[in-house]
């Protein structure tokens, strides 16, 4: 098995939400004709064990192996998914896959050694009429290109959760100037286009000393607005967005991520987002 380590105690809270939702979701459909598949977009290699950001003071938690999302999909029972599909970058942890794979033999499993932004456009292309799918998109920072999230969207058949990497971004973000042309780049992939962070930039109150036009500014302690800013780029996009997202903390009390809920299926998203949302505020 190779390195499992990583995330922290958020990494814990986020794979319980995430076990609730998949129980709730399949129950809810469980009499329904629909094909259910689970897609995780980075999936490490199904379990993981706390890495070096792992503030835990119970020493035996930080050296045991834990659950990660492809178990705890396969894990799910009351109606369990038809398919599952695990997409991994890594060659190593796709390794470890092909092992788990073997493990639930008797299982619908499909695993690609691939960058999930080429993955999924094909993904979505193949949905069926009658299939319903809830993808979990998680990957370590900011490898998630807006492309992908929109093309989800367009399927009408897709849930998905998202791990928005905010400490990461808001790192891009610098406060004082704008952000570098090579930073503004990835900003523009991350959201879509420059217009849809541009906006958290103003005008800076700093004169000049040469007498050109001032320069822009990001308001200190505005990394909330980065949050609801993409969140307002998802209600673009899908039917209906959890009002809230959950956010993670590290250690040192620093924003580090917000998991966002989002539903596709015009007749399905109130009910999903219901669902997401009572999760999301209750743990
Ligand atoms: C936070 S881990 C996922 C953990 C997993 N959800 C779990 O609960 O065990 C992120 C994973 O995404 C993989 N990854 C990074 N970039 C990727 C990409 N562009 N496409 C697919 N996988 C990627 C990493 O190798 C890593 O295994």
């Amino acid at each position: 098995m190779g390195d499992t380590s990583f995330g922290g105690p958020w990494t814990q809270k986020k794979l319980r939400i995430l076990r609730l939702y998949l129980n709730a979701y399949t129950t809810a459909l469980k009499k329904q004709p629909f094909r259910l598949i689970y897609l995780d977009a980075f999936a490490g290699e199904g379990s993981w064990r706390p890495g070096s950001a792992y503030a835990s003071t119970d020493y035996d938690d930080f050296r045991k192996l834990h659950t990660g999302s492809p178990r705890i999909a396969l894990g799910i029972q009351d109606r369990p998914f038809d398919r599952l599909i695990f997409i991994e970058k890594d060659p190593q942890r796709y390794e470890s896959l092909k092992k788990l794979r073997s493990e639930f033999s008797h299982r619908d499993i499909m695993i690609y050694n691939k960058d999930a932004n080429d993955a999924l456009p094909i993904f979505c292309d193949t949905l069926r009429t009658l299939d319903r799918s809830v993808v979990f998109l998680d990957p370590f920072a900011t490898e998630v290109s807006w492309t992908i999230v929109e093309r989800l969207a367009q399927t009408q058949k897709v849930d998905c959760w998202i791990l928005f990497p905010l400490g990461a971004i808001a790192r891009m973000m610098p406060t004082a100037n704008e952000p570098p042309p090579q930073l503004a780049s990835q900003l523009d992939r991350i959201f879509g286009g420059r217009e849809h962070w541009w906006i958290l930039y103003e005008q800076s109150s700093r004169l000049s000393i040469f007498g050109d036009e001032p320069g822009r500014e990001r308001p200190k302690g505005s990394s909330n607005q980065i949050a609801h800013q993409y969140r307002e780029r998802l209600e673009s996009v899908f039917v209906k967005v959890a009002p809230s997202g959950r956010e993670f903390r590290n250690a040192k009390n620093s924003p580090m991520f917000q998991l966002f809920f989002a539903a596709s299926n015009p007749k399905g998203a109130k009910i999903a987002v219901d669902i997401a949302k009572h999760i999301i505020d209750k743990w």
